[in-house]
């Protein structure tokens, strides 16, 4: 491996108090991590090193974890609390360490990490910055590490289980240039012609997989015959709790019944969208059943909370449902499914019950992990063993198997008169194996009560025989929005 050039200036004037204190990445972390031999010191013998300070260490997305060194050699102790921050806007703080937030700097070389996951719900350019406050005599000096995880998802697509294996070096050669103000100095660090330079990574389990002692299970939220959902606390080290959501298949789950969840509950896990319901974590591979596990949202199913709106329409609900609210419901769900299409993914099961709901009127699509088991009369048999939302799906895909984004657009449609009838069942008046036959004949949905004639034409449009006369669903999302600001317009 030739390594060039490697040039660092390090401009050391702010000085602590105490000068037996050293904070650096070790030069063989800095080679694993930026493929640099150098040490990079951000506290040098009781000097802070700014230019390190301002430093945005790239690190590639096969590191997992980012290691620092520290010593304290002085006889005054310093002690430190540390704070870390990322951008990911998550409810849970992903970055953990592997040392108290707080306590005195050791005497002796310690080494800590910064675990850097790379998550399905994380921004693909996850920033983060740790901030230390060091306190020697009263007087603290803040230090700043800053650091950009690379979780673009090439990486993710990879098949995360194998254990070790060979990643080549991100770039053949590359340069970094950290300008900084006036006439301070610059530090340049290139590294060419390193082409050969490939890695041999040994990998942990995908970041997302949580350990079983991370969740602690809480009251049942629904039950079925072999899956269940439960209230559950996010419990890891460092991290404040939180409320989570688990699925999970009960001890009777056939083995292709917990295949099913686990290959539907994953499908969405490289998606990140404010309309697409993210699983947090995977507990599984321990020999027990496997648990999925998600955010807490307050008002949970959507079909279920729609059935419940219904119910209090006397006045119990503190805000009555009005068209306006339905169609902001439909337009989240709408948004959702752009978004999937936009990734070229069919959706192939949209459905009130495949969505959650939250106090602030937020919509999220989830995945189908073990809707067939809460909502078995949403599900039928054709003859055949295969379970399928017979009255969701379009025509094309009851009679010959097709999926396609103009399929989705047809549940859609069934989506949005689900919402204006608070989740009436779709006809119930036909018996499933007829469902095929009525539509060919022409049948549809009829128009809800109270259903605006423009909403109906809306839902109508997207029951259209042919699949090239449905619309897409940016053309859907025009319609909808447009009919939900005249709707404004009469308030
Ligand atoms: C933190 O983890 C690293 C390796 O992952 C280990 O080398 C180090 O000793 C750990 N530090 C502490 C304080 O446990
Ligand atoms: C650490 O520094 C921050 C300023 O960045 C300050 O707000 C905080 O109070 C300090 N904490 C301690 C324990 O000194
Ligand atoms: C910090 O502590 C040192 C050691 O006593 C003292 O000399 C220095 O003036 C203090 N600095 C500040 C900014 O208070």
């Amino acid at each position: 491996m030739g390594y060039n050039s490697i040039v660092f200036f390090f401009l050391l004037f702010l000085s602590l108090a105490n000068a037996g204190l050293n904070f650096y990445i070790s030069q063989q972390e800095s080679f694993r991590v930026l493929g640099l031999v150098a040490e990079l010191a951000y506290v040098r013998d009781g000097s802070i090193n700014d230019v390190a300070q301002h430093f945005v260490v790239p690190v590639p997305s096969h590191i997992q974890e980012l290691c620092f060194v520290w010593v304290n050699a002085d006889s005054k102790a310093v002690k430190y609390s540390i704070f870390t921050k990322d951008n990911s806007m998550q409810p849970v703080n992903h970055v953990s360490l592997n040392i108290s937030n707080q306590g005195v700097v050791p005497r002796e070389p310690q080494i800590f990490c910064l675990l850097l996951p790379c998550s399905t719900y994380l921004p693909s350019k996850l920033e983060v910055s740790m901030k230390i406050n060091f306190t020697s005599f009263n007087n603290v000096t803040v230090l700043n590490v800053v650091m950009k995880k690379d979780c673009s998802s090439d990486f993710r697509n990879v098949d995360q289980d194998v254990l070790s294996k060979v990643i080549p070096a991100e770039d053949s050669s590359f340069m970094l240039f950290v300008a900084v103000g006036i006439a301070f100095g610059v530090l340049v660090v290139s590294l060419a012609a390193a082409s050969s330079a490939h890695q041999i990574v040994a990998e942990d389990k995908p970041s997302f997989r949580l350990q079983r002692n991370n969740i602690i299970i809480g009251k049942t939220l629904l039950e079925g015959t072999f899956g269940s959902i439960f209230h559950a606390t996010l419990q890891i080290p460092g991290i404040p709790l939180k409320d989570v959501i688990v699925k999970t298949v009960k001890n009777n789950a056939a083995e292709t019944q917990v295949r099913l969840m686990m290959e539907e509950g994953t499908r969405f896990q490289d998606l990140v969208h404010q309309n697409i319901y993210p699983l947090i974590g995977i507990v599984d591979g321990d020999g027990c059943r496997p648990l999925l596990v998600y955010p807490s949202v307050t008002y949970g199913n959507l079909k279920r909370w729609l059935l419940y709106c219904r119910g209090s329409l006397d006045g119990s609900l503190p805000h009555p449902l009005c068209t306006q609210d339905l169609v902001t419901i439909a337009l989240h769900v709408l948004r959702g499914v752009q978004y999937l299409h936009q990734q070229n993914i069919i959706h192939k099961d949209l459905a009130t019950r495949n969505c959650v709901i939250d106090d602030l009127f937020h919509v999220k699509l989830t995945d189908m992990a073990l809707s067939r088991d809460f909502f078995p009369n949403d599900y039928h048999c054709l003859g055949d063993n295969e379970n399928r939302p017979i009255k969701w799906m379009a025509m094309e895909s009851l009679t010959r198997r097709e999926f396609s984004t103009a399929s989705d657009i047809w549940s859609f449609g069934v989506v949005l008169w689900e919402v204006t009838t608070l989740a009436q069942q779709p006809y119930v008046e036909i018996d499933p194996f007829e469902v095929g036959r009525v539509l060919r004949d022409g049948y549809r949905l009829t128009q809800p009560v109270n259903c605006p004639d423009e909403l109906y034409a809306i839902m109508a449009y997207c029951w259209s025989s042919s699949k090239s006369d449905r619309p897409t669903a940016p053309q859907l999302y025009r319609e909808l929005h447009q009919f939900h600001q005249t709707l404004n317009e009469y308030i």
